[in-house]
C-alpha cells in the first residue's frame, strides 16, 4: 500500500516546503506528515525528526504507520564541503536509518532524490547518459552516489521500492536554497528583481543543467506513481529541463531589467561546478515514466519574476503597448 501515510523528511527545505503542499493537494492534508530536524515549522501536522537518530525514525514510522517516504533530509554540495562530516552523517547514516526502518516497517515506497553531484571531472560534459564515468570529488557527490547504490541494493536484497532522480540545479522562489552550487541562479534572479547588482560566485561560462520547481515536483510524483514493470532503472534517473551559464541568465534578466549588472568572483564553489556536466541525457526517464518538463529558461525567469513581485515581461509588453496606443 502506498500514499495513505506519506512521511516527508527534510520538509523545511527548498524542495520539501513546496512538496508538502503539493502532495497535500494531490492526496489530502491528512495523509502527509512533514518532518525536519529544524523545528521552525507552523504546520500543525509537523513532527520534529532527526534522521540520524535511528530510534526516532523507527518511532515515527510505527506511530504514523508510514507507507510512503519522500526522503529529502540532506546536506547539499557547498555546505557539504564546509562540513563533510555532517554531510556524511546526514546523507549516509540518515539514509541508512530510513532504508532500514522502511524494510522493518514494510514501507511501500521510498523516494530518495539524487543529484548531478554524482558526476565528477572525468564525466563527459554534454548530454551525459545515466551509465557513465561517475567519480565525484565532493563529499556530497560521494554520498549521493552511495545513496543510489544503496537504494538499488535494498531493492534487490530486501525488495524495497526505492526510487530516485538525479536532480539538476533547482530554481524556485518560495524557500531559499540550502547551500548548493547552483544557488547562484536563484540569488541572481532575486537581486535583479530587487533592482540591485549581483556578485556571482561562479565564472560566467559555467554551464550547468537546471529545472524549475514545478517540473521537479511533477517529476517526483510521476516517478513515484510509475508502473514498476516499466522501470529498468530505479534510483539514478537523469532529468533536466535546460542548461545555462550565469552569463546567459544575466542576459535573460537584462531583457526585463536593462541596467542589471553581474560581477563574477568565483570562489570554492567553482571547483564543484567544474566537476559537473553541462547537460544530461534524460531519455530513460522519458521512456520509462514519461518525464516531460514544461519550463524552459524563458518561462522559468518570467514566472520567478512575477512571483517575486517584479514586473514580468508580458506585463511590461502590455504596459508599453498601452502607452503606444
Ligand atoms: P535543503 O537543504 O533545502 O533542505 C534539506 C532539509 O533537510 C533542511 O530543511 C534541513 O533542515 C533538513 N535536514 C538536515 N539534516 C537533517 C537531519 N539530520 N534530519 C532531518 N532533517 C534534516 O535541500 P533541498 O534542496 O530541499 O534538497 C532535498 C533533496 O534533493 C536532497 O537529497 C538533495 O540532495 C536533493 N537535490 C536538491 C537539488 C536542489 O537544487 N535543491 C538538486 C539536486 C538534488
Ligand atoms: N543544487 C544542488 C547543489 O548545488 C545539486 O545537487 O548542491
Amino acid at each position: 500500500m502506498t500514499f495513505e501515510k506519506i512521511l516527508v523528511t527534510g520538509a523545511g527545505g527548498q524542495i520539501g516546503s513546496e512538496l508538502v503542499p503539493y502532495l497535500s493537494e494531490v492526496f489530502g492534508d491528512k495523509r502527509v506528515i512533514p518532518s525536519d530536524v529544524r523545528s521552525d515549522n507552523n504546520d500543525e501536522r509537523f513532527i520534529r525528526l532527526d534522521v540520524t537518530e535511528r530510534d526516532s525514525v523507527d518511532l515515527a514510522m510505527e506511530k504514523y504507520k508510514v507507507d510512503t517516504i519522500f526522503h529529502l533530509a540532506a546536506i547539499l554540495s557547498a555546505n557539504g564541503e564546509k562540513n563533510p562530516e555532517l554531510a556524511y552523517r546526514v546523507n549516509i547514516n540518515g539514509l541508512y536509518n530510513v532504508f532500514e526502518s522502511a524494510v522493518k516497517n514494510k514501507v511501500g515506497l521510498v523516494m530518495t532524490p539524487s543529484s548531478i553531484g554524482v558526476f565528477g571531472p572525468d564525466t563527459p560534459k554534454e548530454n551525459v547518459p545515466i551509465e557513465t564515468i561517475t567519480r565525484p570529488v565532493t563529499m556530497y557527490g560521494i554520498t549521493k552516489l552511495v545513496a543510489e547504490f544503496l537504494g538499488n541494493y535494498y531493492h534487490s536484497r530486501f525488495g524495497l521500492n526505492a526510487r530516485g532522480v538525479r536532480f539538476p540545479g533547482l530554481i524556485s522562489y518560495k524557500t531559499p536554497p540550502g547551500g548548493g552550487t547552483t544557488d547562484y541562479s536563484i540569488e541572481m534572479i532575486r537581486e535583479a528583481v530587487k533592482g540591485r547588482g549581483y556578485e556571482c560566485f561562479l565564472r560566467e561560462d559555467s554551464k550547468l543543467p537546471m529545472m524549475y520547481m514545478p517540473d521537479a515536483l511533477h517529476s517526483l510524483l510521476r516517478l513515484a506513481e510509475a508502473d514498476d514493470s516499466k522501470l529498468k532503472h530505479r534510483t539514478d534517473f537523469n532529468i533536466a529541463s535546460f542548461s545555462i551559464t550565469p552569463k546567459e541568465l544575466e542576459n535573460e534578466l537584462r531583457s526585463y531589467y536593462p541596467s542589471f549588472r553581474v560581477t563574477y568572483k568565483p570562489d570554492f564553489r567553482q571547483k564543484i561546478a567544474d566537476s559537473w556536466p553541462g547537460s544530461l541525457d534524460s531519455s530513460a526517464a522519458v521512456k520509462e515514466w514519461n518525464f516531460h518538463p514544461d519550463y524552459d529558461l524563458r518561462k522559468t525567469v518570467e514566472d520567478m519574476i512575477v512571483n517575486l513581485g517584479g514586473v514580468g515581461k508580458r506585463d511590461k509588453d502590455n504596459i508599453l503597448e498601452a502607452q503606444n496606443k
